[in-house]
């Protein structure tokens, strides 16, 4: 596999973060639409993306969106109810989906509450045969990315949709595969707080030295087009003098 080199853009705390990141989702997601007359735009779970998707949200952004023309799917989901806090879609609904003109027949979520292994299958159908056009993900403080964890056989899979399991609850997950992470014509990685600084620091070592073994590095998508969206607080460790 040949090594993507991170674009990285650091902001100078998490309100920076949270503004830039929406304004430049928006911005691609308009590309998408325009290049291919809608665009895949795959949703990540976690605490940073809520505020990105409820300043996507406000007016002044919201407005610069062709929503009919955005399909929404996810990248992980846990295996609760949709109604259920937990829920990755359910965090999505109610920062932004509930908030903009979307087409409900464009919203692909995963449907956790089958079981792992009857979502992911089912998941896979869901997804059709296009890839994803603009795919958000985050980054645990252990390395892990959607719901792929360091050191498991997941990380190997050819499959596109795997049923994971989180060494934190809720426990039983869905992901979408490094194969289809892989696949996605752009991907943003936001990662946040100085909790994540360490372990930031390694994955992009590791990216530098071509040996890709933490979920997070091995985010290498085959058309290049990768943007690693930090605060300060997070990229405090790197070496990199032009991050
Ligand atoms: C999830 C995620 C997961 C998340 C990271 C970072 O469903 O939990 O998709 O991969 O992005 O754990 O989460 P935080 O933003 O909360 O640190």
């Amino acid at each position: 596999m040949s090594v993507v080199k991170p674009n990285i853009r650091t902001y100078a705390n998490a309100s920076a973060l949270v503004e830039s990141a929406a304004r430049l989702i928006a911005e691609r997601i308009m590309q998408h639409v325009e290049e291919r007359g809608n665009c895949r735009l795959a949703l990540a779970g976690g605490t940073t993306p809520r505020p990105v998707y409820q300043r996507l949200a406000q007016a002044d952004l919201a407005r610069t969106i062709d929503w009919v023309h955005v399909h929404f799917f996810w990248g992980d989901e846990r295996c609760v109810r949709p109604d259920d806090d937990a829920s990755n879609y359910r965090m999505a609904y109610s920062e932004l989906l509930s908030r903009v003109p979307v087409i409900e027949s464009n919203v692909h979520r995963i449907e956790g509450e089958r079981g792992s292994i009857a979502a992911a299958r089912r998941y896979v159908e869901i997804l059709g045969n296009q890839p994803l056009d603009l795919l958000l993900l985050g980054m645990g403080a252990d390395g892990h990315t959607a719901s792929l964890f360091p050191d498991t056989p997941d990380l190997a899979t050819s499959e596109r949709v795997i049923p994971t399991l989180s060494p934190v609850a809720p426990v039983d997950r869905v992901s979408i595969s490094l194969r289809e992470i892989n696949e996605a014509r752009e991907v943003h990685l936001l990662v946040s707080g100085a909790d994540k600084a360490e372990r930031l620091a390694e994955v992009l070592q590791q990216i530098e030295a071509g040996r890709l073994t933490l979920p997070a590095a091995r985010v290498q998508p085959r058309s290049g087009l990768i943007f690693w969206l930090t605060d300060a607080a997070a990229a405090q460790q790197l070496a990199m003098p032009n991050h």
